[in-house]
């Protein structure tokens, strides 16, 4: 596999394959394909046959096989923009097919052609795999290289403070994301998923309204922190997108945005980047903030977990989800990859519809 070229996303033929999924181009619905959805509101899986969960006895739908075919993609990024989250098993995938993926189904979203693949500040310019590929492993915490011992290990991360959105403190976030376990521990590691629009239409009337009027600045403190610790000169300057620039790795972000697919509005803070309500005192904004993380990360209503296996794939979208790792892992390594596509700068459009309403509205049942 050829390398990436650096800071450049893969070379995808944008014309083609936007033509390719046009409006003469076949609607392809995922769901004739064996599925089933993991909780009422966040996550939907395909599985391999005869999967107890599914009986319908729908053709099973390998990811490999719609790679190429931006119809299916492009229904693909429909329902992870819907459901949150989407796992695939059994999907063997390259990282090179990982980026491809991520940034196709944004082209195929509508993201603005200015939005390539993220790169993270840190990383150091010629990774082998490309520079956009994120890798994931608790051993770079862990691992005996870094002299793991006992108060090491209770600075161990906690679950329940890195509930996040990817990469909220860059002015143009992230839309989709795909990540893979390649190492995968025996037990452990497991990752979990909150419906950023369940968070929302979960609060009363009178508190969206509120929380509708307000931006916040989101900064990337742990980055930082880890450039500091590592004598890390600067961040890197291209980031996948012309205004993903700068040293100061901050942005103000609607507090409430809609998504540009859906339709639905979400909440759209996070306890890793989101550092304060520009409105209000920084006394009121701890407040409000800490209620919003907590209505979060303490609501197993609106989250899903998933539980790796070997070639497990999940695809989701950072418009309208949080995540985060399990950090219970002490000698088993979990390792990964992940590609990050940009989106478009976050914006709250006034006569958008929670997701409940406009299911409402089109006399579809919500499930949750
Ligand atoms: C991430 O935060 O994007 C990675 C989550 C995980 O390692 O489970």
């Amino acid at each position: 596999m050829a390398p990436a070229a650096i800071n450049e996303p893969p070379r995808l033929d944008v014309a083609a394959l936007k033509a390719a999924a046009g409006p003469q181009a076949p609607v392809v619905d995922l769901r004739s394909f064996a599925h089933f959805n993991n909780t009422p509101g966040i996550g939907t899986e395909f599985r391999a046959a005869g999967d107890y969960r599914d009986k319908s006895g729908k053709p099973i739908l390998a990811l490999r096989d719609i790679l190429d075919d931006p119809a299916s993609l492009r229904a693909l990024g429909r329902l992870v923009s819907e459901r949150g989250v989407v796992f695939f098993r059994d999907a063997d995938i390259s990282t090179d097919e990982q980026l491809k993926l991520v940034h196709a189904l944004g082209l195929l979203g509508g993201k603005p052609e200015t939005s390539g693949l993220h790169v993270n500040p840190c990383t150091a310019p010629g990774q082998k795999e490309g520079d956009e590929v994120a890798r994931i492993s608790n051993n770079y915490v862990f691992g005996e290289k870094f002299k793991r011992d006992q108060s090491t290990m209770l600075l161990r991360r906690v679950g329940k403070l890195s509930w996040h959105s990817d990469i909220t403190y860059e002015p143009v976030p992230s839309d989709y994301a795909c990540l893979t376990i390649r190492t995968v521990p025996e037990t452990g590691g497991d990752t979990l998923w909150a419906s950023a629009y369940d968070a929302f239409d979960r609060l009363s009337p009178p508190m969206r309204k509120f929380l509708e009027g307000l931006t916040a600045l989101h900064k990337g403190v742990g980055f930082i922190q880890l450039a500091r610790k590592f004598g890390i000169p600067e961040f890197r300057e291209n980031r996948g997108s012309p205004e993903n620039v700068g040293q100061a790795l901050e942005a103000v972000h609607p507090v409430v945005r809609t998504h540009p697919i859906t339709g639905w509005k979400g909440l759209f803070v996070n306890r890793e980047f989101t550092q304060r309500i520009v409105e209000l005192t920084p006394y009121e904004s701890d407040q409000l903030l800490e209620f919003l993380f907590n209505h979060i990360s303490d609501n197993q209503d609106i989250q899903v977990r998933f539980r790796w296996e070997p070639h497990s794939v999940a695809i989701w979208d950072n418009r309208c989800t949080f995540h985060t790792a399990t950090f219970d892992l002490d000698n088993n390594v979990r390792e990964g990859t992940r590609g990050l596509s940009l989106g478009e700068k976050p914006y709250l459009d006034p006569n958008s519809l929670t997701r409940r309403e406009a299911l409402e509205k089109q006399g579809v049942k919500p499930q949750s």
